[in-house]
């Protein structure tokens, strides 16, 4: 049989991608450097989403090649369970280093979905080991995303996500999202409007009673959904809610972790301290897969109150904390502190901002939403149409040579922090001339 093309393209079946419109008319990347992917046609392609919102150190940094081709010759595999390698618990170390006092422990995981079902475990898990086994409610929200796994899309609030597979977690709940175009069309930053949305937990909390819910689990920042953010003073007051109840707080940094706000994570943005943080992505720039549950003290000691010869959380995968993606990581935290990266994008979100809400004016612009080096711009949808506008935005920008991605009409932009400010200008101009010959 002959090895042709479109052969080649069958067999691989594509995630959250539409595979039959993509193979009719495939985009290939075949390589990347810095700000830029090059494309099968040669085409060079700015990045304005790293990659999936996880290259946040730039495309082909030496650095981390090189640790991870060291790492690899030196040792490929280690057994993750009743065995140890140094670079796992040196990144674990470096990990709770850069996190408040009091999130002092990592259990490792392969991907976000993985470090969010893990999370949601350990919040089950530590109720029990308390005592207290009836806190078994999970509380997610309206519009979140927190992966694919059974657990992420329980609590996640994305109707394509759930609808296609059955009855999900029992015992799941959900509080209202916090986008407000309404009143908080066109804010720049963190909007005014809405902090009264963290009492619809008080509201779960009288419905179901707080003996019976373990745990609350929200994105600092939504991105995956179209980039919503949380109105001033909510992340606050639903962190004192989750006090008085003795619930436990989740932050699920998978996309808010590792400067894309502008600081190390958006615990130090907002100053408001989860009990448990999910990270993945940026934790190795997009270049081999990694996640993680950073978790309180707290939660640790409490597992580690079993007997000493006990294993005290029966969890765990074949690779959690891979040799070779902890190198990969601890190469990644390396960029990150020695080139400042996390300052630049807080430098940059200024200039990030004003480019943004230059697209004001222009055609079916109907919000406009940022934060750190964050970026959405929400598109009038064409009646029965939903979704249509923002992919043909997206087919012309990359026609034009930039990245973006598309959520429903929402465009989100999202670019490695090494990005320079004439990429913010090439990045903003060119979805001003798309969204001009699309309109
Ligand atoms: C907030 C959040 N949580 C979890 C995930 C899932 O991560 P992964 O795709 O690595 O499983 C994502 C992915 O976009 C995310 O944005």
């Amino acid at each position: 049989m002959s090895n042709t093309a479109a052969n080649n393209l069958d067999a691989f079946w594509m995630p959250f991608t539409a595979n039959r419109q993509f193979k009719s008319n495939p985009r290939m990347l075949v390589g990347a450097k810095d700000m830029h992917y090059t494309n099968a046609e040669g085409g060079k392609v700015l990045d304005g989403t790293a990659g999936l919102w996880c290259v946040n150190a730039g495309h082909g940094r030496q650095r981390i090649t090189d640790a991870v081709s060291q790492q690899m010759a030196e040792m490929d595999y280690a057994p993750a369970f009743q065995m140890g390698h140094p670079k796992v618990f040196e990144l674990a170390a470096r990990l709770t280093a850069m996190l408040p006092n009091g999130l002092d422990h990592v259990f490792f995981t392969n991907s976000g979905s993985e470090a969010v079902d893990t999370a949601l475990k350990i919040a089950l898990a530590y109720h029990r080991a308390r005592g207290d086994g009836a806190r078994t409610r999970l509380i997610g929200r309206e519009r979140g995303y927190h992966g694919v796994g059974f657990g992420g899309i329980s609590v996640g609030g994305i109707v394509t996500n759930r609808k296609n597979f059955g009855t999900l977690l029992a015992g799941v709940d959900h509080m209202p999202h916090t986008h407000l175009p309404e009143k908080n069309a066109f804010s720049k930053g963190i909007p005014e409007y809405g902090a009264e949305l963290a009492d619809e937990l008080e509201r779960i909390v009288t419905l179901h009673d707080a003996s019976t819910i373990a745990a609350v689990i929200v994105e600092p920042v939504a991105g995956s959904t179209g980039v919503i953010l949380p109105p001033k003073g909510y992340l606050e007051r639903l962190r004192k809610i989750c006090d008085k109840h003795g619930i436990l707080l989740i932050f699920d940094e998978v996309i808010t972790g590792f400067g894309r706000l502008g600081a190390g994570f958006a615990t130090d943005y907002f100053g408001v301290e989860p009990d448990m943080i999910t990270m993945a992505k940026g934790l190795t720039s997009g270049t081999i897969p990694m996640g993680g549950v950073v978790c309180s003290k707290n939660i640790y000691d409490t597992f580690m109150g079993a007997p000493e010869n006990t294993i005290e959380f029966f969890h765990g995968y074949t690779y959690s904390g891979h040799p070779v993606a902890a190198a990969a990581a601890l190469a990644t935290l390396d960029c990150y502190k020695d080139e400042g990266l996390f300052e630049r994008a807080n430098d940059l979100s200024g200039y990030w901002e004003d480019g943004l809400h230059s697209l004001k004016d222009c055609p079916n612009v109907i919000d406009l939403r940022n934060l750190g080096l964050i970026g959405a711009i929400e598109l009038e949808s064409i009646p029965g149409k939903p979704t249509a506008r923002a992919f043909e935005a997206f087919l012309k920008c990359y026609e034009k040579g930039v990245l973006i991605r598309t959520t429903g009409d929402i465009i989100a932009l999202s670019p490695p922090l090494i990005i320079e400010k004439t990429h913010i200008d090439q990045i903003f101009e060119t979805i001003r001339t798309v969204l001009n010959e699309i309109a």
